[in-house]
């Protein structure tokens, strides 16, 4: 995942750790009771109703699929079992590990490729693809784009199915060098210490990338063939925006295919995860935006030793500290994904509270039931708050250059995560109103993204009442304007109910079908259990997995990839719990993927491939 984005895994909705659910849970029951016992009529209606009212809609799910036509069923049992030999283990850790060896750091604001060598160990990334998997490399089509991003294409038999994409990133985030020394084993050593395999990348995304390939491969050697034409498309600075490899793929893929030629995507995001005593799997199915704004003002300059009373650095002090003051609003909405996240986990979490659960259902038609999630869950949460709403952070600062002079200019970065129900340009507007009564009185003129907002005139003229107004001017000026020409708008929203949404129920039943086999014991529970909105769990229900529509707070290559497909998956298929306690390492020290988690992913490539080879719905 983007570096500059999300931080870690953690970051996907559903995600945290068990531990502060609980705590949560404990905060959670006296605040509502308090609230019934305070006169809030209403909501000690909600909570002393028994009938729960827990539409059909909600969260509903399907049962898990397995590859059934003739030409998969046996090979992917085999392909099951196969996991579980000595021979493919080593045959896979030593494909991660020789991956993981090669250093292939991207990092921010770097020259195209070409124009900088730190580039060239990508070549080496394919280089390592063609010797590695030669099936791969004489049954597959392969295009570079813009050097080293990477398409291939294994045509199927039928060209009247869409073809889809299964998507990763051959770089990784920059080891910083002075925390080598720290790792367990050395950050591009590629060790398998016969539990994990160790590195730079071992989860973020090189075991994705290796389970993609490995397992189509292994399907080539087993004379499998497709109907429908695979696609992979691999970027190389996913960690730096995309912007040299996403974005051309994403351009050269419309080119080749055409819009909307494509089934699905699936590429990295959110895992599984237990959530109040039941896994949920939680699949990116939308994307904030962004927007970087800059922040200027400007004043005339002089000598420092007969100074104005503020300086531009001054009046940009004023002005930063009137942004902060004024954050944005955090609102949960209906028709949103972290709303929906919201009421799979109340309709399906084995453990959650029950007035916790009660508030959400009822949240659904009551407005007071929905501001007391909001207040109680959301607010409380500094990870769920920062999903549903916009928000901002001053994240550079920069004005003066010498110590005896005014500096003539100074500017601030305001980084906006936009939230889905927004636009970059209501964060435009918005900004511009929080510092325009300040710039008034401030004497400073304002124009924001190109519009005279407060011209020199509102000063020159009658505003100014008081004494001598012909002889007033403003102090200075400020420009509100987009910075870096990177802003984006929030990700369409991938379909997860009503008639579009075959792809995500087939995604669902995969996930589910992976998650059973890999954990045998699993299958039980899932044929046993109601289907649907069982609301009350059995002891069966402890070994489900639910799928939930799921959202990060950041980006994947896949911002590029809007016109080639509505349904966008971001999701890897492992317990995104892994190591919480311990620091993962993704994007920091010790990053490593247990055996056991790269297996399952090969897995649900197997399940995923075979099973998309048989639908004929979409
Ligand atoms: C990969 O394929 C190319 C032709 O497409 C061929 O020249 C090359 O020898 C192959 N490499 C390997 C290792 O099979
Ligand atoms: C945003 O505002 C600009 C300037 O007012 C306008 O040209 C543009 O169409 C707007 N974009 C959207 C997506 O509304
Ligand atoms: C702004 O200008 C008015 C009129 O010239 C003046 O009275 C006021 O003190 C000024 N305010 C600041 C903060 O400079
Ligand atoms: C998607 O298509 C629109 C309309 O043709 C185009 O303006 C836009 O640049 C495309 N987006 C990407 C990411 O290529
Ligand atoms: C190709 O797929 C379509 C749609 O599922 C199906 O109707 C058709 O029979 C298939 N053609 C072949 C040759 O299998």
């Amino acid at each position: 995942m983007d570096s500059k984005v999300s931080e870690s895994p953690s970051n996907w909705v559903m995600t945290r750790p068990r531990s502060r659910y609980h705590l949560y849970a404990l905060l959670l029951i006296p605040c509502l009771l308090l609230g019934s016992l305070a006169g809030h009529r209403r909501y000690y209606y909600a909570i002393s109703n028994p009938d729960i009212d827990f539409s059909a809609s909600s969260c509903a799910q399907v049962d898990a699929l397995y590859p059934q036509s003739s030409k998969n069923t046996g090979l992917w049992e085999e392909f099951g079992q196969m996991l579980g030999t000595d021979e493919f283990k080593e045959l896979a850790i030593g494909k991660l590990s020789g991956l993981i060896q090669i250093p292939s750091e991207s990092y921010d604001n770097m020259p195209p490729p070409g124009q900088d060598s730190r580039w060239e160990t990508m070549g080496l990334v394919h280089d390592y693809l063609v010797a590695e998997f030669p099936l791969i490399n004489k049954t597959f089509s392969l295009a570079k784009v813009n050097t080293y991003g990477l398409i291939y294409e294994w045509t199927g038999t039928n060209s009247s199915l869409k073809p889809y994409i299964l998507a990763a990133h051959q770089d990784v985030v920059p080891v910083n060098p002075e925390t080598v020394s720290t790792w367990t084993h050395p950050p591009y050593s590629g060790f398998f210490d016969g539990e994990s395999i160790w590195g730079r990348g071992a989860s973020d995304d090189k075991a994705s990338l290796t389970a993609i390939m490995l397992t189509l491969e292994t399907l080539i050697k087993k004379d499998w063939t497709p109907e429908r034409t695979i696609v992979l498309a691999f970027g190389f600075d996913e960690e730096a925006s995309g912007i040299y490899g996403a974005k051309y793929l994403g351009k050269a893929l419309e080119e080749t295919y055409g819009r909307d030629a494509f089934a699905f995507i699936v590429d990295e995001g959110g895992g599984f995860k237990d959530v109040y005593g039941t896994i949920f799997a939680t699949p990116g199915v939308a994307e904030k935006g962004h927007a970087d704004i800059k922040l200027e003002v400007t004043s005339p300059g002089g000598h420092s030793s007969v100074p104005p009373v503020h300086t531009t650095i001054g009046y940009l002090a004023s002005l930063i500290t009137e942004f902060e003051k004024n954050p944005y609003p955090v609102e949960l909405a209906r028709d949103t994904v972290p709303y929906d996240n919201l009421v799979c986990m109340a309709a399906h979490s084995r453990d959650i509270p029950h007035s916790l659960k009660r508030a959400i259902f009822r949240s659904g038609h009551s407005n007071a039931a929905l501001h007391r999630v909001e207040k109680d869950f959301v607010l409380q949460d500094k990870f769920y708050s920062s999903l549903v709403g916009t928000t901002q952070a001053v994240d550079i600062v920069s004005g003066g250059v010498k110590s005896n002079a005014l500096p003539e200019s100074a500017f601030a970065i305001i980084n906006h995560r936009i939230n889905t129900l927004s636009s970059v340009n209501e964060t435009a507007a918005r900004d511009t109103q929080t510092i325009t009564s300040l710039a008034r009185s401030l004497n400073l003129t304002l124009k924001a993204f190109g519009e005279d907002v407060i011209p020199e005139s509102f000063y020159t003229t009658s505003h100014c009442s008081s004494q001598s107004s012909s002889t007033s001017s403003s102090k200075g000026h400020i420009e509100l304007s987009l910075a870096f020409n990177h802003e984006l708008e929030p990700a369409p929203r991938t379909p997860t109910s009503g008639k579009d949404s075959k792809p995500w129920d087939f995604l669902s039943g995969t996930i589910k079908a992976t998650y059973y086999s890999h954990r045998a014991q699993g299958i039980k529970a899932e044929t046993t259990a109601t289907k649907g909105d069982d609301v009350n769990f059995d002891v069966e229900d402890e070994k489900k997995i639910i799928v939930s529509p799921g959202m990060s707070t950041g980006n994947t290559d896949t911002k590029y990839y809007w016109n080639l497909t509505r349904h966008i998956f971001r999701y890897n298929h492992k317990n995104a719990a892994y190591g919480s306690e311990i620091a993962t390492g993704v994007h920091t020290v010790n990053e490593n993927i247990p055996l056991d988690h790269y297996l399952e992913i090969i897995r649900f490539f197997t399940t995923l491939i075979m099973n998309a080879d048989e639908a004929e719905v979409f």
